[in-house]
């Protein structure tokens, strides 16, 4: 844990202090901060943008629980938003689009993991573009902290439960830091249904956005990834509408939509030579965040005793709320 925490700032290190803490995946320990459970530099960096992040009325805020998707939405969004620029197909220039040469995540990034990550304070006003767009683990309740996010648009992935503890599980388990022993599927689904995961419990978080998505339709769009992989033509529909980037008649008619679904494909992103051989975010090799891409292969590893535990915590705690998968 030493080695962690060692360039917190003191700051940082005094709030460690004072809150619970369990074993973590990849690190030594979470931490319990605002309710949910983190590592100690996302909550350096988390404490750094509630300090200083101030949102424009354009902002949009890409918002996920780990292994959701979140790489999937970065790409789908920023070909959306940005497809008078970089047309998806080539341009008239012949120049490969961002995302054929750079990962998602240099393209959109994350709040608490490169623009407040080490203690830096962006200078975010500076972005002449808009909108700006950013991704995010934050929990609402802790992103939303004052009135002017009220105006900007977030999109939440959601990604089943049984799928996200897979992908958490294979993840966190290659991320490891050096020294940790691995985590068994026992030991890792235990704490995943005991809520201490990454920005967890799992379904607090979900719930954090999807009541507000239910308040707030046009500020808050709730996406799942299951339904996604299912039907992406009308998922897309809705993601850009809701983004201010309506498709147009012509553009269907000229199979931009489609277009945009293959080049985010997860067979067409995983063979990238940046995602096969880059590295976007610290100590994570982009290759790690392609791994299967499919829905449902948490049949080949979960016991039938753990599905019926998952499935009776997804009851008790989203039943009531509507959100089922
Ligand atoms: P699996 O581990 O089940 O394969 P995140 O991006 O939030 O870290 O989520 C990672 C999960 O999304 C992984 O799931 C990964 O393989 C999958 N994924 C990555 N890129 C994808 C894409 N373009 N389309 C669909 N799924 C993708």
């Amino acid at each position: 844990a030493d080695e962690e925490e060692k360039h917190l700032s003191s700051e940082c290190k005094e709030v460690l202090l004072s809150l619970p803490k369990e074993r973590g995946w990849r690190t030594a320990f979470l931490y319990k901060f605002q309710g949910y459970w983190c590592q100690a530099k996302e909550i350096q960096a988390i404490m750094a943008f509630q300090k200083h992040f101030k949102a424009k009325d354009t902002d949009i805020i890409l918002a996920s629980i780990p292994k959701s998707g979140t790489t999937w939405m970065k790409a789908l969004s920023f070909a959306i938003i940005n497809r008078k620029n970089f047309p998806i197909i080539s341009d008239h220039h012949g120049h490969p689009h961002p995302l054929l040469t750079s990962n998602p995540h240099d393209l959109v990034p994350f709040l608490e993991y490169k623009l407040y990550a080490n203690n830096q304070i962006p200078e975010l006003s500076q972005i002449a573009d808009e909108p700006r767009v950013f991704a995010t683990h934050i929990p609402f309740a802790s992103l939303n902290l004052l009135p002017s996010m009220n105006n900007i648009k977030i999109v939440y992935i959601c990604r089943n439960p049984f799928d996200t503890f897979i992908s958490s599980w294979h993840f966190l388990n290659k991320l490891r830091s050096q020294g940790l022993p691995e985590i068994s599927l026992e030991e890792a689904f235990k704490m995943y249904c005991d809520g201490v995961i990454g920005f967890g419990p799992f379904w607090e978080h979900m719930l954090g956005y999807w009541n507000e998505s239910l308040k707030r339709p046009n500020n808050v769009l709730f996406l799942k990834y299951d339904d996604m992989k299912q039907d992406i033509v009308s998922n897309l529909k809705k993601l850009a509408s809701f983004l201010g980037f309506p498709f147009s008649p012509e553009e269907e008619k000229q199979g931009v939509i489609q277009d945009i679904a293959k080049l985010c494909s997860f067979e067409e992103m995983k063979k990238l030579d940046v995602n096969k051989n880059g590295k976007s975010i610290k100590d994570i090799e982009n290759k790690y965040l392609f791994r299967k891409g499919e829905v449902g292969d948490w049949v080949n590893y979960l016991s039938p005793s753990m599905v019926k535990q998952l499935s009776l915590i997804m009851e008790e705690k989203l039943d009531a709320s509507g959100l089922s998968f």
